[in-house]
């Protein structure tokens, strides 16, 4: 199979976790005889740097030219005080928005190995099985007026909440298909006790349910489901909320499988091309010393080759590789527990391209 990959590493440990990403695809590509071309871009604050531009048209073009899109992550101290249109976050604000990536996939998988790199007990993640379903390209992160303002004569600030039936159906149909692929059940979250938006996506969620006699459908508050994520993960298989509340769910969710660190995601619209990030940031604290996770990343890659390439016996050992680097006690230092071995990004890397090699030799 021949494919253009769009690659943009972004900022901070991003190119880092991007290069393993790609060795491993490589290790892919040579054993499956597939080629893929990829295409470098910048985004983010590499690309205010170097094109004035958090998101240059050259990049949108690479990425519409592409048949998906591989990303690190964007982001950091030293842009942090420019003007908004030049902040490295609206890059990737905006590269969502003209993509049209609408839904945010974002599993969360429990590693029997990790259970020790947890905060949880284990019994509480023992066989977790999540996933999120964010909306990614409206509320309040795109609603208009957005901007600092006077109120009561005094200097303030305002966001706009805003969603339309057309956005909240559309992501609520697709985690219901997910759902029906699943255990069909899926808790649709929100704040109707407050929100007006939230009420409207209830209604919706309660409409298009009838479409779907199969899958149940239960609502949950914000606020409750935040608690019960870590009270008890187990009661939830589909989740799907608005953007914000996906945002800050699904960084939560992390924990449950040891670190922020391991969680890939897949972007995806109507038409693609869809992309590919891991949920995790750029890492300022961490970057260019070569320790950063590099497997969300490597996982977000596993996704890639699944979703948009059907590539799913490429996907599994991937994960399979993955699983057992961790079985066998590969540790970056977020994921660290007693009796495991400390490596780096970089080792981290060779041993899922060793595992991978190993697997096939033994097919
Ligand atoms: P972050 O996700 O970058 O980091 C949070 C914590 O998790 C840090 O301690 C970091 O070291 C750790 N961490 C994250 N990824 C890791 C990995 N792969 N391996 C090991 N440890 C890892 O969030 P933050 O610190 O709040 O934000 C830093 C910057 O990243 C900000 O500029 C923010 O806007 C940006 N950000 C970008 C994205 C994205 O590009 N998708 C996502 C979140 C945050
Ligand atoms: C994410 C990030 C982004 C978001 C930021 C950097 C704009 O936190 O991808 O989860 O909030 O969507
Ligand atoms: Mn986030």
């Amino acid at each position: 199979m021949k494919k253009k990959i769009a690659v943009l590493p972004g900022d901070g440990i991003g190119p880092e976790i991007v290069q393993g990403a790609i060795e491993v695809l490589r290790v892919i590509e040579e054993n499956f005889q597939h080629e893929f071309e990829y295409e470098f871009g910048n985004i983010g604050g590499n690309a205010v740097d170097i094109d004035g531009s958090p998101l240059p048209d050259k990049t949108i073009n690479l990425c519409k030219n592409s048949d998906a899109i591989l990303l690190g992550a964007v982001g950091g101290p030293k842009w942090e005080t420019l003007p908004v249109p030049l902040r490295p976050e609206q890059g990737l604000l905006k590269i969502r928005k003209e993509l049209n990536l609408f839904a945010n996939l974002r599993p969360t998988t429990y590693y029997e190995s990790l259970a020790g790199s947890s905060p949880l007990r284990q019994e509480i993640i023992e066989g977790v099985d999540l996933f999120v379903v964010r909306e990614l390209t409206g509320g309040i992160y795109f609603g208009k007026p957005s901007e600092r303002t006077t109120i009561n004569g005094q200097s303030g600030a305002v966001d706009t909440l805003v969603y339309s039936k057309e956005e909240i159906t559309r992501v609520l149909e697709k985690a219901f298909e997910i759902a029906q692929t699943r255990s069909k059940k899926i808790t649709s979250v929100d704040k109707a006790n407050v929100l007006e938006s939230s009420r409207l996506w209830r209604e919706c969620a309660n409409e298009i349910a009838k479409k779907y006699p199969d899958v149940s459908l239960e609502h949950m508050l914000v606020d409750n489901a935040a608690m019960q994520l870590i009270r008890n993960p187990k009661q939830f298989d589909v989740i799907v909320t608005e953007n914000m509340f996906g945002d800050i769910l699904s960084d939560e969710a992390s924990v449950l499988t040891g670190s922020l660190g391991m969680l890939p995601s897949a972007s995806i619209s109507e038409s693609g091309p869809y992309l590919y990030e891991p949920i995790h940031g750029s890492a300022p604290d961490i970057a260019g010393q070569n320790i950063a996770n590099p497997l969300a990343t490597i996982l977000s890659a596993a996704m890639l080759l699944r979703v948009s390439f059907q590539l799913e016996e490429e996907a599994a050992i991937i994960e399979k590789a993955v699983n057992a680097v961790l079985d066998n006690g590969f540790r970056t230092r977020d994921i660290i527990s007693p009796n495991t071995k400390i490596v780096s990004t970089t080792e981290m890397v060779e041993e899922v391209k060793k595992e991978i090699v190993a697997k096939l030799a033994n097919k």
